[in-house]
């Protein structure tokens, strides 16, 4: 057991899905594995470990913004031994050619800050996803008929910006989508050897303002989910 995960040493799988919210961790499991059995609740935020296609695989809050999410993927690497993290979440488009419910695969993720800045100081590191997952994962967009866009996002520090002249830099340098996790878990995955990938489903648009009510969200999330699993254990 870790400060923030109440699961004993064994009942975390090698591969884990990280979705933002715990409650789209429990639909999930319940939607997507075999015998899902509940294995964190510390601070509400619930872990499912079960198995897909035969795969030992856990699903797993990671929480909002990418503080919440290192505690997580920390832990879930060093104490647990979990090598392959692959968030699933939402994120709002930036670019017009980008629809709501589209799906976007992150190869890399742009950021002010994370909390590696700390470690990085003077370094612009470039956080990138892992090819194996992301060629994997493409190829299952595919197949499933998805419409999925592949390429920079940019990891926020903040949902609420004083500066929209950054969401502005953004699309003028061809991100796609902004969300606030992915450049730390790409970052942490580096610095420990695992393979990490974000597969995001557009929620809300920057450019029409547009939005996915929460019954839209949670039926147009499950091609996400599905990728997820089909790249994890390619
Ligand atoms: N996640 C989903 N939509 C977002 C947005 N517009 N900004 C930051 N994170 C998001």
């Amino acid at each position: 057991m870790t400060i923030h995960i109440g699961a004993e040493p064994g009942q975390i799988a090698e591969t884990v899905l990280l979705p933002g919210d715990p409650l789209r961790a429990e639909w999930a499991a319940q939607t997507f594995l075999k015998d899902p059995v509940c294995v964190n609740r510390v601070r509400g935020m619930l872990g499912f470990t079960g198995t897909w296609q035969g795969h030992r695989v856990t699903i797993h809050g990671s929480g909002m913004g990418m503080p919440s999410l290192s505690i997580y993927a920390n832990e879930l690497i060093r104490d647990y031994g979990v090598n392959t993290l692959i968030r699933i979440g939402s994120c709002g488009a930036m670019q017009e050619s980008v629809e709501l419910r589209d799906v976007i695969v992150a190869m890399t993720a742009s950021s002010l800050s994370t909390p590696s800045s700390g470690i990085f100081r003077e370094l612009n590191f470039s956080p990138c996803a892992n090819y194996e997952l992301l060629a994997a994962a493409v190829s299952s967009a595919r197949t499933l008929k998805t419409k999925y866009h592949v390429g920079g996002i940019y990891s926020a520090d903040v949902f609420y910006d004083e500066r929209p002249d950054l969401n502005e830099i953004m699309t003028r340098h061809g991100i796609l989508g902004v969300e606030m996790e992915t450049a730390e878990l790409y970052n942490l995955a580096a610095r420990h050897g695992a393979r990490a990938l974000a597969v995001l489903t557009v929620s809300d648009h920057l450019l029409s303002h547009k939005s996915l009510s929460s019954e839209d969200r949670e039926s147009s999330f499950g091609d996400m989910v599905q990728i997820a699993l089909e790249a994890a254990f390619a």
